[in-house]
């Protein structure tokens, strides 16, 4: 079966390099759009109902009329995947407030809203990386205020990212204005200590991660103590153990925090651990897809 990326912009598949939106789309204009990232694993997606049901929520924060059904959204998505014979890879959905006649006018509640569905192919981050963990660095929180909703807006995200690895590491940590950690550019963050996993709690500043709720199930089914509480920057420095949680991330072990290694510096046995059982879950959940 042929392996190609592939796109549906509003109905209409074609390959992903050929897909077009208007230049008047509010998405491409003023990042006036939500979207979700949702990983493709031997040929089945994972967790999809739990990404589409963000897009809802994100969705609902636009406030527009006439947001796609979600099994509207669902049966597209996984006809493209299926057209498209991707066995690795990622779903992209994003959906923008449309495009009206002209950038100057705030577009009615019926203007259609674009709806763009991408699959392509990509290869898992190597395994060295898992082995030896990630370095990250700090930065001042300087998203919009409603960091929960999954908008495109991610201009502040970029410029970071660039400044991390102008610095050799490979994500950011954004850190309140309280000084606590809130979560990663696109991740979610642990911390071990002991045998207690700790992460901060949701709310308006972080995204309602699905690896994060997937890492606290495994928690929970593997008997761990957990604490779910808003943390200062200096307690994640001082930890065991740190690591990111992310859809295409699993679960990535963080090495050093501002130059400062993290425990001996490299991932320790319980990042490594949840990562085999996240990966054990999401081999259970493909299995089971494809004996149904
Ligand atoms: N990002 N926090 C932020 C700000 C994110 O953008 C993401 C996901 C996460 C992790 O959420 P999940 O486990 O549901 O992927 C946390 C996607 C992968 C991206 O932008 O590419």
């Amino acid at each position: 079966m042929q392996k190609t990326a592939l796109a549906d912009v509003n109905g209409v598949i074609t390959p992903m390099v050929e897909a077009r939106v208007s230049v008047l789309d509010r998405g491409f204009l003023f990042g006036d759009a939500v979207y979700e990232v949702i990983r493709v694993f031997r040929g089945v997606t994972y967790h999809l109902s739990h990404h589409l049901y963000r897009l809802g929520v994100s969705g609902e924060g636009l406030e527009v009329s006439g947001f796609p059904e979600e099994a509207e959204i669902r049966r597209r998505a996984l006809h493209l995947l299926k057209q498209s014979g991707v066995q690795e890879g990622t779903l992209y959905i994003q959906v923008t407030r449309g495009a009206p006649e002209s950038r100057h006018v705030f577009p009615s509640r019926d203007t259609p809203l674009t709806v763009v569905i991408t699959v392509e192919p990509s290869a898992s981050f190597p395994e060295e990386l898992y082995d030896k963990g990630v370095q990250v660095i700090t930065r001042p929180e300087e998203r919009w205020l409603r960091a929960d909703l999954k908008t495109v807006n991610l201009i502040p995200r970029i410029l970071a990212r660039r400044q991390a690895r102008e610095q050799g590491a490979w994500e950011i940590l954004w850190v309140g204005d309280n000084g606590h950690v809130l979560e990663g550019g696109s991740t979610n963050v642990f911390m071990v200590q002991g045998r207690t996993l700790l992460t901060p709690p949701l709310g308006e500043r972080i995204l309602a991660g699905v690896t994060r709720q997937e890492v606290l199930s495994i928690a929970e089914q593997e008997g761990w103590a957990v604490d779910v509480r808003s943390i200062p920057l200096e307690e994640w420095m001082a930890a065991d153990e740190c690591f990111l949680t992310g859809t295409t991330t699993e679960v990535l072990g963080i090495s050093h925090v501002d130059g400062q290694p993290i425990g001996k510096g490299i991932p320790g046995p319980v990042t490594r651990s949840f990562r085999q059982s996240l990966l054990g879950r999401m081999e259970i959940q493909a299995a089971a897809f494809w004996t149904d």
